[in-house]
């Protein structure tokens, strides 16, 4: 209660100094108290300059997502019209995994500032830093069978690049399946699980993750030569507010097209914004490695490999 106060007051005074007397008059609390609030916002990221017999000054706020902005970002989009907005969380997975259990409806969304145990494909970690990304997890529940969420993974992909394309312009491509680059540099990963009863999909948990406005002493050496952010290749901070509304309404518009019209005009997208067709590529997959050219989607979305013995192999899941 106090905290916000006191963050408001420095709100409505930007650019000026209040000095503890003054503020802990307003509040009714000691001088002391004054001073333990002050280090609370700061360790949120909260900066202020102290200046002796003038007092504090608020000179830089934190990247924070607010739930009006996210609101009015999805405005006109069923997606998100139930949303949680949270500080911090292990993973957006889990959260959205317990919720659908209690009976969140389709298009529920769950949004974190940060997460501790962000998940990656192929049980790696996905590092998701407070503030600096879109890390969210949406809730689908179609009538489909269950063979159709790699489908919903290549969905995915096309609508985040769809989004991302138009809001920042950026040459962004998608590597089979669902990994968005810009320079051959990861900007997105994309992690689809589902849960299915008697082959039909019960429900599907979409996880996006996008490096927005990361720095690149973000990144750790080993990632620093294979991931990038929105911000280091676009020279500028970006919104993530109307980043996750972009996002949501192409899901949206996709998934309807997907379940009226059927998945061709998808894979048509997807293949326009590939950078993975046409190339001799090498995928892993459980059953060992595969070398061959990718030459197109199949229409169950896998992808169609021809191997220099002349033959075709369709792989669905692998990593190139
Ligand atoms: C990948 O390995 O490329 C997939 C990464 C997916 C990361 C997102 S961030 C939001 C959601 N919560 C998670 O724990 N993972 C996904």
């Amino acid at each position: 209660m106090e905290y916000d106060q006191l963050l408001q007051m420095f709100l409505d005074h930007q650019g000026e100094y209040l000095s503890g007397e003054e503020i802990s008059n307003r509040l009714g609390i000691s001088r002391t108290a004054v001073w333990k609030q002050i280090n609370k916002l700061r360790e949120q990221g909260y900066d202020f300059e102290a200046v002796s017999r003038k007092g504090y000054r608020l000179v830089h706020q934190p990247d924070k997502l607010k739930h009006l902005d996210v609101v009015k970002a999805l405005q006109g989009c069923q997606y998100g019209g139930q949303l949680k907005l949270l500080e911090t969380t292990t993973s957006t997975q889990e959260e959205i995994r317990i919720w659908a259990d209690q009976g969140a409806d389709n298009g529920a969304l769950v949004i974190a500032e940060e997460q501790t145990l962000g998940r990656g494909r192929q049980g790696r970690r996905w590092m998701s830093p407070s503030g600096k990304g879109v890390w969210m997890s949406l809730l689908l529940k179609p009538e489909l069978p269950l063979a159709d969420a790699s489908r919903l993974t290549l969905l995915t992909a096309v609508a985040v690049c769809r989004a991302l394309r138009s809001i920042t312009g950026l040459e962004i491509g998608i590597k089979w399946p669902n990994d968005l680059l810009i320079n051959g540099k990861k900007i997105c990963g994309i992690l689809v699980e589902s849960a299915g009863e008697d082959g039909k999909i019960r429900y599907c948990v979409v996880g996006i993750g996008i490096d927005v406005n990361l720095e690149a002493q973000d990144y750790a050496e080993e990632l620093s030569h294979r991931a990038t952010s929105l911000k280091i290749e676009g020279n500028q901070n970006y919104d993530r507010a109307v980043i996750i509304g972009a996002v949501m309404k192409e899901m949206e518009f996709l998934m309807t097209s997907f379940l009226e019209q059927g998945f061709s005009t998808i894979a048509n997208l997807w293949e326009a914004l590939s950078v993975t067709l046409g190339k001799t590529i090498t995928v892993r997959t459980y059953q060992g490695e595969m070398i061959g050219v990718a030459e197109e989607l199949d229409s169950s979305g896998g992808l169609k490999l021809r191997k220099p013995d002349g033959n075709i192999e369709i792989v669905y899941s692998g990593e190139i």
